[in-house]
This record gives C-alpha cells, sequence and structure tokens, in this order.
C-alpha cells in the first residue's frame, strides 16, 4: 500500500485523476445552490480535466424543465458564478451528457424515469457508471428521497465495488439531536455509512484544510498549544449580508442553526483536536469526535454561555438596509436569532480552563471568518511589569477568509532612542504566495465525493455529538420565544450581549482588523 492510499488527505490529484466513470444526479437542480455553487464547480473540475473521463450529469426536481432550458440556465448561471471564464468547448463536452428528470421527490414513478435515464446515460457511456446523488433540496425532502432512494435499488448498485452509490446530504442534518438521530437512520436504512458523505463545506475551504498541516506539520506550535500558554481561542464567523431571498428557509433556522452547529463547530474541533493518529477519514473523524465530547454542557439561565439577538435597522456598505423583522418571508414577531455568540468549555488535559468563544451573524460590520489564539499576557521576565514597554500578548489569527492567510502578532522594538516596544505582525497572505484563483470548497468537496474520501465530510456521531451541545440551548430558546431576545445595527459587530459575554471573564473580541 502506498502512502497516498493510507493517507487520502495527502493523496490529492493523483487520486482524483483516475475517478470512476461517474453520473451525478443533483436532487434541486433549479435552486440557489446548485445554480451558484455546485453547477460551477462542476464546470471549473472540467476545466482542470478533474472530472471522471465519462462524466453524466442529471438534474433532478419538481418543476418540468426541458434537458435543453437545464442546460441553457447551467450555462447562464455558470457564466455568472465561476471563478474562472466560461469557455464553451469546455462546457459543451460536459453539456453533451446533461439531462434533467421531473418528479415528486417521494414518487416512486419518478425514480423509476430517473433510473430509465440512467440507463440511458449508460448505454451512451458503454458502461456501467457510478452513482453519486447531490441531495440539494430543503431539509423536508431530505428523508423521501434518501428512502426512495434505498427502495427504488438505486443506493444498493455496485455496493462493495468500486462502483459503489454515494449520497452527498446537504446541511442542515437535523434541526436538533432528536431529528439528526431520526435522519441518520434513514440514511442508514438505505446506505452503509461508507456510502454517506454529509457535506459541511468549510470544510473544503482551502483555509480550513491549512489548519492540520498548520498545526501538526509545523511542531513549534505543538508544545504551544495548551492551558499553559494559550488565554483564550476566538472563532469568529461574520457575515455582511442579511437574510437576501432565504427568509422563508432562514426563520425556520437561525443563525445557531444556520452556522455555529456546523460550521463554527467544525473549525472549534479542528483547531482543539489531538493529533490523529494518521490523516485517515476515520482517524481525523475520531479525534473531532472525541473533542466534541469533552465540551462542557453550556450553561443556560444566570450567567449564560450563550447570547442571541437579532439585527435591526442600519447601514451595510454605506447603504440604509432593513431589520431583520422587516426582511421578505420574515413574521414581524420572530422569535429567530440572526446572531449567536457562545462560550464553551473543555474538559480535558490540553484546554480546561481555556475559554472557546464562538460567534456567527448576519449583517455585521465586514465579513470575516477568523480563528483567534490569544496567548497569555507574559506575567515574567525581562520587560514584563516595566511601564515603558506595552507588551501586548502574542497572537496567532488564522484568517479563512477573505484574504485568507496566517498573522503572528509578535512584540517589537520602536527604533530610536526611547526603549519602547510596539505589538507587529508576521503575516502570510494566500494570495500573495500562491495566487487568489483558488479551488472553492464545493470543488474540492463533489471531487473527494466522486472518489469517495470521506476525510472532509461529517460522520453520523459527530453531527449527534455536536447536536447533543445544541439541543438544550435551542429548546430553552423555544420556550422564552422572544423573551431576553437583543438586537444589534445591522452593520455593527453585534449586540451588547455579545461584548458582555467575553467581558465577563476580561476579554474581548478582536473585532478584525482593529
Ligand atoms: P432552494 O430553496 O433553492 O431549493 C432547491 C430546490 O428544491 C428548488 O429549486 C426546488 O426545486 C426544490 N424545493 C424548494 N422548496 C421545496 C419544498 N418546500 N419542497 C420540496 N422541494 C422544494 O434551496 P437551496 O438551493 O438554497 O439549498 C439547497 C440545500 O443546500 C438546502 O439544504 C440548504 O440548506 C443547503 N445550503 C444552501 C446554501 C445556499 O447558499 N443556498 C448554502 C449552504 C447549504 P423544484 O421546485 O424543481 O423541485
Ligand atoms: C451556509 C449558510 O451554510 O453558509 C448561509 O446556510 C451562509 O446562511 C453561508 O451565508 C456562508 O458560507 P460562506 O462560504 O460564504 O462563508
Amino acid at each position: 500500500m502506498s502512502d497516498t492510499d493510507r493517507h487520502p488527505f495527502l493523496s490529492g490529484l493523483s487520486k482524483h485523476r483516475g475517478a470512476q466513470p461517474t453520473c451525478v444526479v443533483i436532487f434541486g437542480a433549479s435552486g440557489d445552490l446548485a445554480a451558484r455553487k455546485l453547477l460551477p464547480a462542476l464546470y471549473n473540475l472540467a476545466v482542470d480535466s478533474l472530472l471522471p473521463s465519462d462524466f453524466h450529469l442529471i438534474g433532478f426536481g419538481r418543476k418540468p424543465i426541458p434537458d435543453a432550458e437545464f442546460r441553457t440556465q447551467a450555462a447562464t448561471d455558470i457564466k455568472k458564478f465561476s471563478r474562472r471564464e466560461f469557455r464553451p468547448d469546455i462546457w459543451q463536452r460536459v453539456e453533451d451528457n446533461t439531462s434533467y428528470q421531473s418528479g415528486g421527490y417521494d414518487d416512486p414513478k419518478a425514480y423509476a424515469a430517473l433510473k430509465e435515464q440512467i440507463a440511458a446515460a449508460e448505454k451512451r457511456a458503454g458502461r456501467p457508471l457510478q452513482l453519486v446523488f447531490y441531495v440539494s433540496t430543503p431539509p423536508s425532502v431530505f428523508e423521501p428521497i434518501l428512502e426512495n432512494l434505498g427502495q427504488s435499488g438505486l443506493a444498493g448498485r455496485g455496493l462493495g465495488t468500486e462502483l459503489e452509490s454515494k449520497v452527498i446530504i446537504e446541511k442542515p442534518f437535523g434541526k436538533d439531536l432528536d431529528s439528526a438521530v431520526h435522519l441518520n437512520a434513514v440514511a442508514a436504512r438505505n446506505f452503509r455509512e461508507s456510502q454517506i458523505f454529509r457535506i459541511d463545506h468549510y470544510l473544503g475551504k482551502e483555509t480550513v484544510q491549512d489548519l492540520l498541516v498548520l498545526r501538526f506539520a509545523n511542531p513549534i506550535f505543538e508544545p504551544l498549544w495548551n492551558r499553559r500558554h494559550v488565554d483564550h481561542v476566538q472563532i469568529t464567523v461574520a457575515e455582511e449580508l442579511g437574510v437576501g431571498t432565504r427568509g422563508g428557509y432562514y426563520d425556520g433556522s437561525g443563525a445557531t442553526r444556520d452556522m455555529l452547529q456546523n460550521h463554527t463547530m467544525q473549525l472549534l474541533a479542528l483547531v482543539a483536536m489531538e493529533q490523529p493518529r494518521s490523516l485517515s477519514a476515520e482517524h481525523i473523524r475520531d479525534e473531532k469526535v472525541k473533542l466534541l465530547e469533552s465540551i462542557q454542557p453550556l450553561r443556560l439561565g444566570v450567567n449564560a454561555d450563550a447570547v442571541r439577538a437579532q439585527y435591526a435597522e442600519g447601514l451595510s456598505g454605506g447603504d440604509k438596509v432593513p431589520g431583520y423583522l422587516t426582511e421578505k418571508d420574515i413574521p414581524q414577531d420572530s422569535a429567530t436569532e440572526t446572531f449567536c455568540a457562545l462560550r464553551f468549555s473543555i474538559e480535558n488535559s490540553r484546554w480546561s480552563g481555556v475559554p472557546f468563544y464562538m460567534r456567527s451573524g448576519k449583517r455585521l460590520a465586514r465579513r470575516v471568518s477568523e480563528i483567534a489564539i490569544q496567548f497569555k499576557q507574559p506575567e515574567s521576565g525581562l520587560f514584563a511589569g516595566d511601564a515603558r514597554y506595552d507588551l501586548a500578548p502574542n497572537r496567532l489569527v488564522i484568517q479563512i477568509q477573505p484574504d485568507e492567510g496566517t498573522t503572528l502578532v509578535l512584540n517589537s522594538k520602536v527604533p530610536g532612542l526611547e526603549p519602547r516596544t510596539q505589538p507587529v505582525r508576521l503575516s502570510f497572505r494566500y494570495a500573495t504566495t500562491y495566487g487568489s484563483n483558488t479551488p472553492e470548497a464545493y470543488e474540492r468537496l463533489i471531487l473527494d465525493g466522486i472518489v469517495g474520501d470521506r476525510t472532509l465530510f461529517i460522520r453520523g456521531d459527530e453531527t449527534e455529538a455536536s447536536w447533543r451541545l445544541f439541543t438544550p440551548l435551542l429548546q430553552s430558546w423555544q420556550e422564552q420565544g422572544r423573551a431576553g431576545m437583543e438586537t444589534y445595527a445591522a452593520g455593527s459587530w453585534g449586540p451588547a450581549g455579545g461584548d458582555a459575554l467575553l467581558g465577563a471573564h476580561g476579554h474581548a473580541w478582536r473585532n478584525a482588523g482593529r
């Protein structure tokens, strides 16, 4: 066995280039995610010659859409949203093998028709195809899709062979612990775990993958990565945009379910977990689960570890924008939070006593996702305690997006005869070092789905471990309704309670860039 077989994370293009002949079926192909992310990702994979040589695409949805119309719409979406310029010759090769199947997600006849389409694609290919089902619909129809894939026999195709069917399931995976357990059971009834790919697109971001490299390929950090040296950790995933046209979905979800339970928890797990035994999918996921299971339950009520808020009218990019309660499809008495800040404690020998803060919200001051590791303030040493020296705690900031990069804040002597110090930044930026046109998360993840690498996908027990932490909080907020809901002006850094959550422990949000 070669090293790359043992470590799929390292296998890279060699593995992807040998991909099986494949048919990707997108459920919800007329939707927003397909238009903005999935179709452009497939196109970009085609540009890089990373799609299998025999590649077929079938869109599926309730609306009857003629093949020609679906192809034209796909080309329009790719022109609008692809990171790279549209090349008709490349799209033509994908388009020739692209079709559309309409039908109800819970209608067995639609799956029989889908089977016929797949058979026609296989006839054109002259060989059997691996089937990769991408479930990109609202979560209300995840269950009928999984059941019908099972009952129609499509899920069971090629079991145990290189052509084993796979299913990529979009988020949110459940809305609480019970529904996640139920959805896992539905998935397990119809697919083996090896066939199931629960997506969290943050794991496909280059900077998030780089976290493993930063931590475990740079041994200088390991001796410092613990409670002796780290004061606290801040994770921010801030968005400038509001709910836009997704109000119908968002109001049933809120910031905590939409962003924290999945994306920011994944960031936390990767930052805080122990070194996995290898880079295999199972070893990495084992460590993430262990970490999630060592997080203490959030305190509710007095001294709560959680703050929620809704954005009010304000300014975004200099323009006046409405408050959440007057956005399209949002009830005027909505009790859905658009901001959530949390304080987690991890009870293990590495992290006991180190607060992990996280926050995410819409209509914040600017779009930024980052992890800041704040080291302890030097208390002794040559310069400590001397008022002439303004010593800042060292800080490592991993900027996930935009302006991807890593910054280390150090103290430096200010040139001159006065004995003065000042914090300075050692900074590495992806765009400067590697150029800016790097693959989008969905490119990496779709490709990994096609080659069956589950390293960057969530395991069933992982999603349940995360829901176990969030469910009591969400239940308590549901019981409270709007009581205790704070507001913040659109374009600000969030509510006063978000600051107080850290202030109570002598900490303050970095409010990136400041
Ligand atoms: P859409 O609301 O655009 O729905 C996708 C498609 O599903 C629609 O085109 C429609 O196709 C069908 N559909 C819509 N509503 C229903 C319904 N009530 N019942 C059955 N089918 C319906 O969703 P998105 O594309 O925005 O999202 C798809 C999935 O991806 C969701 O799970 C979402 O949470 C997740 N996601 C989306 C992101 C985004 O930015 N959009 C980001 C991250 C995750 P038709 O009418 O033809 O059946
Ligand atoms: C999605 C959420 O999972 O992530 C959206 O449903 C959010 O509400 C999006 O806008 C943010 O993703 P990114 O990659 O733009 O940070």
